[in-house]
């Protein structure tokens, strides 16, 4: 069996894991709202029309703040439509996902469901179809407690205390022609600077996201980043990355390497925003907010699933509904290890979504909410990664993919927690082939012994937790586990994804 060697020790600190690390995304887009989170009907349904069934599958997951209302969805987005009597709101034409918007649900409801779900609110202005005035609007509305003509109108709506959204997007992947209102880095570079001071005289204590690029593989990378932050570099305090990852002509070893990606756009966007800030002779860092990552079969959602025609304007419809695989979970759970790595400069991070929309929880209207395979190493890595990320000495076997070159079997990270006395260990397998063994020098972490573990594998990687089988797959304790003398061994299966905690 070949083997790894990982030296795991409490000095090699990266950086606080900051527990925004494991926010999510809730997009008005096909059965992420409506018939997802909100089903009035449903026998789980409470006063408000909120699944309860949802709301216990997202406390379980472990989300912390939760990126609304889009996505592209916010290109098209009058927040004004979504507060007032719900009887008087607008149905308008959602244009990026061709589909009709009821606004049943909107700034009050949802900002209730995530008082239920125990998350905070990350809000997204539009600036693709709308400009300065209207988020500083939505930010009077949100934020001011009373006496102006907005915050007034939310107290009238029913809120009398304001909502108190601390982190806000100055729209949404704006380098991508898909985009409504898409622009050049300049042009939306210049909007961004002036919505960003705008806001920021409102409200000095906001947190302000500008738009990265929707991929490291746009053509405009990199040099998006540089235009973008020039402009905004004094005005906001982190830049966006989005990535999604799929399996693409059967090539499994190259998924199985997705994290290699994931590493590699977060040290690139580091790199630049360092470049300009060196540039400016400036002394504040902008971070990352990895506000959209996860698996998606986007090539399949370019096929078959587009709505299209002039009267079909669906209510609903079923989007993005991916099916997740245990090869699916694994690079999953790969790419929670590479935010992990990166904790110093990922100061936050959203998984794109959270419910029926390339989601790890999925519903059946009038009937059960079920676990995706992507749930376990969501769930499992936000419970048990505390404290500071550590940088392990890595020692593994290699192979060679198709689309990374060669890359190292084994990718790993730790956690420590020191006032906890308590640390954790994530680990992946990439081969599609052999079991490694993995030897972890745990010395350093002082005399702990392993609490649990978790490992995420199946015979069958194509596996998957359907509505027919919902509970097919999911983690079993890893049996090889021994501590000896300081040395932690432990077996990873082919294609696997494992979690061990140590106290
Ligand atoms: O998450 C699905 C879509 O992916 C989002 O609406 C958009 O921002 C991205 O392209």
């Amino acid at each position: 069996m070949p083997s790894a060697r990982l030296t795991v020790d409490p000095a090699f600190a990266i950086g606080d894991v900051r527990r925004k690390l494991f926010g999510g995304f809730v997009e008005h887009l096909g059965r992420h709202v409506y018939d997802g989170i909100y089903e009035p009907g449903h026998e789980s349904a409470d006063a408000e029309g909120f699944r309860t069934d949802v709301i216990d599958l997202v406390k379980e997951l472990g989300v912390d703040t939760i990126r609304y209302p889009g996505g592209n969805f916010v290109s098209g987005f009058r927040w004004e439509d979504s507060v007032g009597p719900v009887s008087e709101r607008p149905r308008r034409l959602d244009l990026a996902w061709h589909s009709t918007e009821t606004n049943e649900v909107g700034l009050h409801e949802f900002s209730s469901w995530l008082e239920k779900v125990g998350s905070d609110l990350m809000m997204a202005v539009n600036l693709g179809t709308r400009g300065t005035l209207e988020a500083i609007d939505l930010l009077e509305y949100s934020n001011i407690r009373s006496g102006t003509a907005l915050s007034d109108r939310r107290i009238a709506n029913g809120r009398t205390e304001p909502f108190g959204v601390r982190m806000w997007c100055l729209g949404n992947e704006m380098d991508g022609p898909w985009q409504l209102g898409h622009r050049s880095a300049d042009d939306y570079g210049k909007i961004a600077s002036q919505a960003a001071k705008g806001m920021r005289q409102l409200d000095p204590d906001i947190q302000l996201v500008v738009c990265g690029s929707s991929s490291a593989h746009m053509p405009t990378f990199g040099e998006w980043e540089r235009v973008v932050l020039t402009h905004t570099y004094d005005d906001v305090d982190l830049i966006s990355c989005h990535a999604y990852y799929e399996e693409r002509n059967g090539d499994v070893d190259s998924f199985l390497a997705s994290a290699v990606d994931m590493d590699g756009f977060i040290e690139k966007v580091v790199a630049t925003a360092d470049h300009v800030g060196a540039v400016r002779g400036s002394s504040k860092k902008i971070d990352i907010s990895f506000d959209e990552w996860n698996v998606w079969y986007i090539d399949r959602f370019h096929g078959v699933d587009k709505i299209q025609g002039i009267d079909n304007w669906p209510v609903a419809p079923r989007l993005l509904e991916d099916s997740y695989s245990v090869l699916d979970a694994v690079v999953f759970g790969n790419l929670m290890i590479s935010l992990l790595k990166h904790a110093d400069r990922v100061a936050s991070a959203s998984l794109a979504q959270l419910v029926n929309v390339i989601a790890p929880i999925m519903t059946e209207p009038g009937g059960p909410a079920w676990r995706q395979t992507t749930f376990f190493p969501f769930s499992i890595t936000s419970r048990l990664a505390k404290g500071a990320a550590l940088r392990v000495k890595l020692e593994s076997p290699t192979h060679t993919t198709a689309v990374y070159g060669e890359v190292p079997l084994v990718d790993a990270v730790a956690t420590h927690d020191a006032e906890a006395g308590r640390s954790a260990l994530f680990l992946v397998n990439r081969s599609t082939t052999e079991s490694i063994e993995v030897s972890v020098d745990v010395a350093a972490l002082g005399d702990l012994s392993v609490l649990e573990t978790h490992t995420l594998t199946d015979d069958d990687i194509n596996a998957k937790n359907t509505l027919a089988d919902r509970e097919r797959v999911a983690p079993r304790p890893n049996e090889s586990v021994r501590v000896e003398d300081g040395i932690l061994t432990i077996t990873l299966p082919p294609v696997s994804w494992t979690a061990v905690a140590l106290g």
